[in-house]
Formats: structure tokens, sequence, C-alpha cells
């Protein structure tokens, strides 16, 4: 029986909850104690794990990636930030509508998170407007191609503002909130480039590489404050930058998609609702701190075989 794992036979789940079970003896029911042991289970897990009611801000999610996880947010009862640069406000608004007609509740905010002060002001708007921040998603990013002889110092400086340097002050800004609280998770969206990336990729890879060790870094020196920090390292997603990316800016024409498809392994790519499943996970109370997930559909630096 799943109670009796958890606590000697002698204890009813009840006690085990209220004594050993920290913060969650304030949310245990009043008729908790004369439920069935597999109710009470249910209620206790329920409840600690339930989103709804939280505030998390999701960078970049305007659309691609970052959109997918504002609405799986929402269908879960968070009250959600949306952001991204002025020029998709209009993308913007219309998730925030969406959000507000499926009974949600949404904000838009828009800027560049390469300024300093524009990043400060987000969690603060975000603060005004909820209250307060349990979830910050670091996932805006840029992804301008340039190998080491043509990359210049104006572009690695533009890709790390935004990639690297821009989660490090909405999570300073976010901590000084979440320490108060005991409490919040910060989930960073990575990318498998970050482990070595393709050639073309110089300073996004590092950017990338950057963001996974500070994501580490983060999740050592916060845990004493209950704040988790992960990270979801996304493997190849059809989004909207990614299809102007490839199709335009590269060259490619619509045709790029099926030359992926030749090497995916499960015969799709990813998609942003994909990645949001991974980011629901990290936003729930799990106790789960400093991890890595390679959100790919084989493992990361894996040889192609001849
Ligand atoms: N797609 C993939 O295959 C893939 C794979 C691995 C990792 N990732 C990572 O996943 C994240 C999302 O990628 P995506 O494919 O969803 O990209 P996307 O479709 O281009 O969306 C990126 C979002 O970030 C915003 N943004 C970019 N620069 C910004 C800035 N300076 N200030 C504020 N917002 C800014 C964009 O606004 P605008 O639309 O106005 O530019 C957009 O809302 C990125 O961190 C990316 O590196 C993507």
């Amino acid at each position: 029986m799943l109670g009796a794992s958890l606590a000697p036979p002698t204890r009813s789940l009840a006690e085990f909850t209220l004594s050993e079970a920290n913060g969650l003896s304030m949310t245990v029911p009043r008729h908790f104690s004369t439920m069935p042991e597999k109710d009470q289970l249910r209620a206790v897990v329920s409840k600690h794990r339930s989103l709804t009611g939280r505030v998390a801000l999701v960078t970049g999610s305007t659309r691609g990636i970052g959109a997918g996880i504002a609405r799986a947010f929402a269908e879960h009862g968070v009250r959600v930030v949306v952001h991204g640069l002025p020029r998709h406000a209009a993308e913007g608004k219309r998730l925030v509508a969406a959000i507000r007609a499926g009974g949600g509740e949404a904000r838009l905010v828009t800027g560049d998170l390469a300024r300093e002060a524009f990043c400060r002001r987000l969690v603060a708007r975000t603060l005004e407007y909820f209250g307060r921040l349990d979830i910050l998603v670091n996932n805006a990013g840029i992804f301008p191609r340039g190998d080491i002889l043509n990359t210049s110092v104006e572009l690695w400086d533009r890709i790390f503002a935004v990639n690297l340097r821009a989660p490090f002050i909405l999570a300073q800004e976010a901590v000084k909130h979440m320490k108060r609280r005991r409490s919040g998770s910060i989930i960073n969206i990575g990318s498998v480039n970050a482990y070595i990336g393709l050639r073309r990729l110089v300073a996004y890879a590092a950017s990338k590489g950057g963001l996974m060790t500070f994501s580490r870094n983060l999740a050592n020196s916060l845990s004493r404050y209950r704040i988790r920090v992960n990270l979801i390292n996304p493997g190849w997603v059809f989004t909207e930058g990614e299809d102007h990316m490839e199709s335009v800016e590269e060259g490619q024409g619509k045709k790029w998609v099926k030359e992926v498809l030749k090497t995916r392994p499960f015969g799709r790519m990813l998609a942003p609702a994909d990645i949001a499943r991974a980011a629901l996970f990290f936003a729930r109370n799990e106790l789960v701190s400093g991890a890595v997930l390679d959100y790919e559909q084989m493992p990361v630096g894996t040889l192609r075989e001849p």
C-alpha cells in the first residue's frame, strides 16, 4: 500500500503528514483525518503539486517555445506575464486574450532584454501586476549564425546580453523576492548546443554553455532558500524563430523541415508543447534542483555511424 511505504504502519498518513512534511501541514484539509488513507494521500499530493494561483514570468513568450510554456502554465491555473519584443506585441496580445478567454489570467509586457534597466523593470512589473513571482522562465534567446572567423565582437556581445546576461539580471531581481518567500522555481531554457554546438553557432553555443553552468551554480547557492533552479536543453524544435532562420536567413525555403526530418529518429521535430511539459515538471514542487534535462531524441554527442 502506498501510504505504508511512506510511514510506519502504527501511524496514520495524517500523523505522518502533519509531523514530518514541513510546510505541507498548513495545506491539510480539516476533514483530512477522517478520509481513507488513499484519499489523504491524493489530497496532500494534489495540493502540494498544484500550480493554481502561482505567478510565472516567461521571457520571449509572444511566440515559439515561450508561448507554448505560457499557454501550458495558464492551462494549469498559473497567472502568467507574457513577454516579448515590441515588434511582436500583436502576437503577445493574442496569447493574453486567448488565456483570458479560457478563464486564465495574463498580462503582456514588452521590451528589450539586452537592456539591464528593462530586465529589472520586467520583474518589478510582474510584482506590481500579481503581487508575487513563483516561477521565472528564462526562455528568450537569439541564435544568429556565426563561426570563429565571421562572428564580430558586437554580435558576440549581443548574443551574450540576451542569452546569458539577461537571465542573470532577471534571476537577481527574482531571487530578492523569492528569498523572502523561501520558495521559487527558476527554469532556464538552454540548448543541446551547450555541450559543443555547431561550428556556425560559436557565440550561441558558448552562451548556452554559460547558462548551463550558471543554472547549476545558482541551484547550489539557492537551495538554502528553497529556490530551485533547473535547465532544459531542447534539441531541434519547430518554432517561428527557427523557421525564419532556416527558410529566410539561411535561404533554404520550406524544404529545410524535410531535410531535418530525415535525421529525426521519432519522425517529427520537437514542438513547443513538448518543452512546455518539461517546464511544468520543474515548475511543480518536485524536489529537483540543479538538473539539466537534454530534451532531445537521441543522446547528445551521439556519433554519426557510417
Ligand atoms: N527552436 C529550437 O530549435 C531551439 C533549440 C534549442 C534551444 N532553443 C532555445 O529556446 C528559446 C526559444 O527559442 P524559439 O525557437 O522559441 O525562438 P523564437 O521563436 O525566435 O522566440 C524567441 C522569443 O524571444 C524573444 N526575444 C528575442 N530577443 C529578445 C530580446 N532582446 N528581448 C526580448 N525578447 C527577445 C523573441 O521576440 P521576437 O520574436 O520579437 O524576436 C521571441 O518572443 C531560445 O532561448 C532558444 O535559444 C530553441
